[in-house]
């Protein structure tokens, strides 16, 4: 198997006087869970204000047909590639897909990577966004959400680890 790592960044463009980000949010974390785990795709969303960033990693075709069927979604524009490179392992073997999205609770993971505490992923390497990433992950408390209409089943959603299977690490 030919093991990649895909990384972009994209624009918010979710209507929200038609769904509110919170649900839109849950939908693509759902569909992303779902059609990543036939796929052996893991990996990690970040979403932010204004940008979704995202790591993909698994086989090589499956990775880069997901990311086509990604950049035609409307509820983001301007799918910007960082790197689409081999990897020698999973860095989010335990993930279809992880979330994080920046908020008071990991202010201090955002610190390093915000240029006048503006975070602009345009402006980071591909190492900056895995090595965040991964901190987000697995060293953060459990996110809070801020967005209102929050309730604990879209909680438990948006944080929801693989179900008793993780993919190796060096698959
Ligand atoms: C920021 C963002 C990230 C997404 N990530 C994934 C993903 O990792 N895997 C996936 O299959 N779909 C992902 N989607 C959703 C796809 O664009 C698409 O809606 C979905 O794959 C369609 O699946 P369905 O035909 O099963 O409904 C994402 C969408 C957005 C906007």
């Amino acid at each position: 198997m030919c093991l990649m790592r895909l990384t972009y960044f994209s624009t918010l463009d979710i209507d929200q006087e038609k769904h509110s980000t919170l649900s839109q949010l849950v939908d693509i974390l759902d569909a992303a869970r779902r059609n990543n785990s036939k796929k052996e795709i893991t990996g990690a969303l970040i979403f932010d204000a204004q940008y979704f960033v995202q790591i993909l990693e698994g086989e090589r075709d499956s990775v880069w047909q997901t990311f086509k069927r990604i950049e035609k979604d409307s509820r983001h524009s301007n799918v910007t590639l960082v790197e689409m490179a081999l990897a020698s392992g999973r860095c989010f073997g335990n993930w279809w897909m992880s979330y994080a999205e920046r908020n008071l609770a990991n202010s201090r993971q955002f610190a390093p990577f915000l240029v006048d505490n503006v975070f602009d992923p345009s402006k980071m390497l591909p190492e900056q966004i895995l090595s965040l990433m991964i901190n987000l992950t697995y060293l953060s408390p459990e996110i809070e959400l801020k967005l209102s209409g929050e309730d604990i089943k879209s909680r438990y959603i948006l944080k929801q680890p693989n179900q008793g299977r993780a993919l190796e690490a060096s698959s």
